[in-house]
């Protein structure tokens, strides 16, 4: 059982980011020099992942031509004599076929977008990524879920600590700890208030699920925020099926904030040598007048 498909749920609206979602899809909001949703379909890529599966909305047309070839530029470079960078654009356009779109056509919330892929899907296990959650490590988060998949059979999700005073921003786990960075979840609750969280432990934006979750989500129970969420359904096939956490290593983004996205551009422009003596001498020169 390989986990060959993963779904994108790339139909928000990126309000966070006015006016500069107004017509560019969120997705396509370069950290340095590459869009989010390109960082997240490598990853997937190179988990093994061999299809594609987005779930868009409307003003998503940067999104569907960014994956597609451009002849044009494609020309311009080859004249130019770039080939390092025509390399570059050639290969980030996946096989022909192997990229799949449906609409989410109702903002019903993540759990939804989800269950709008399940005839894409089908009845075999599959990833999720959140490409607002932007992870930097030597250890890619989904290519290290795939080989715990392998192992445990089982559901998983990317988990990390958060401040306590941050959980309502998050699905919050009842878990114990199984071995190093594996925890067994007894419970979740999406987005609860400190008070009420059972712990500081949290969904971060990358899954592997059993096919069975479409059975939750097809219940389009509304859960916080009035959306059907993508927790609540997994918290439901707890009771019949184990699900696992799986704490990453390296640092995770959230670029659905503006200071989060601001951190990663940062965090990713400093790994570029052509650019991080420059970025250096500036922090330090600012850093005077903190
Ligand atoms: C979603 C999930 C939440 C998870 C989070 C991770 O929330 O509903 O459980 O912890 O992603 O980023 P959102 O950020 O879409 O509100």
């Amino acid at each position: 059982m390989k986990i060959k498909k993963a779904v994108f749920p790339v139909a928000g609206l990126g309000t966070r980011f006015l006016p500069a979602t107004k017509a560019m899809a969120k997705e396509m909001l370069p950290v340095v020099d590459k869009p989010l949703i390109q960082y997240a379909v490598e990853e997937a890529f190179d988990a093994g992942i061999e299809q594609i599966i987005f779930v868009t909305g409307r003003g998503k047309k940067a999104l569907e031509d960014h994956f597609d070839r451009c002849f044009e530029v494609e020309l311009t470079l080859q004249n130019k004599g770039k080939k390092e960078l025509l390399k570059q654009i050639q290969e980030l356009v996946p096989k022909t076929g192997t990229i799949v779109y449906t609409r989410q056509n109702e903002p019903l919330g993540l759990g939804h977008a989800i269950w709008c892929a399940r005839d894409i899907v089908g009845d075999e296990p599959f990833a999720v990524l959140l490409a607002d959650d932007l992870i930097q490590t030597d250890k890619p988060v989904l290519t290290e879920m795939v080989k715990k998949f392998d192992r445990f059979r089982a559901s998983i999700a990317a988990v990390m600590e958060v401040d306590n005073d941050q959980t309502d921003k998050y699905g919050i786990l009842d878990a114990v700890k199984l071995e190093n960075n594996i925890f067994q979840i007894n419970d979740m609750v999406e987005k609860p208030v400190p008070a009420e969280a059972p712990s500081n432990l949290a969904i971060i934006g990358r899954y592997i699920l059993t096919p069975s979750i479409f059975q939750h989500l097809g219940k389009k129970e509304k859960g916080a925020g009035g959306e059907i969420q993508l927790t609540d359904a997994m918290k439901a096939l707890l009771k019949e099926q184990p699900i696992f956490g799986y704490k990453f290593e390296g640092t995770r983004f959230d670029c659905g904030d503006k200071a989060g996205f601001q951190m990663a551009n940062l965090a990713f422009a400093l790994e570029r040598p052509d650019m991080r003596e420059k970025l250096i001498h500036f922090i330090r020169e600012i850093q005077q007048n903190f």
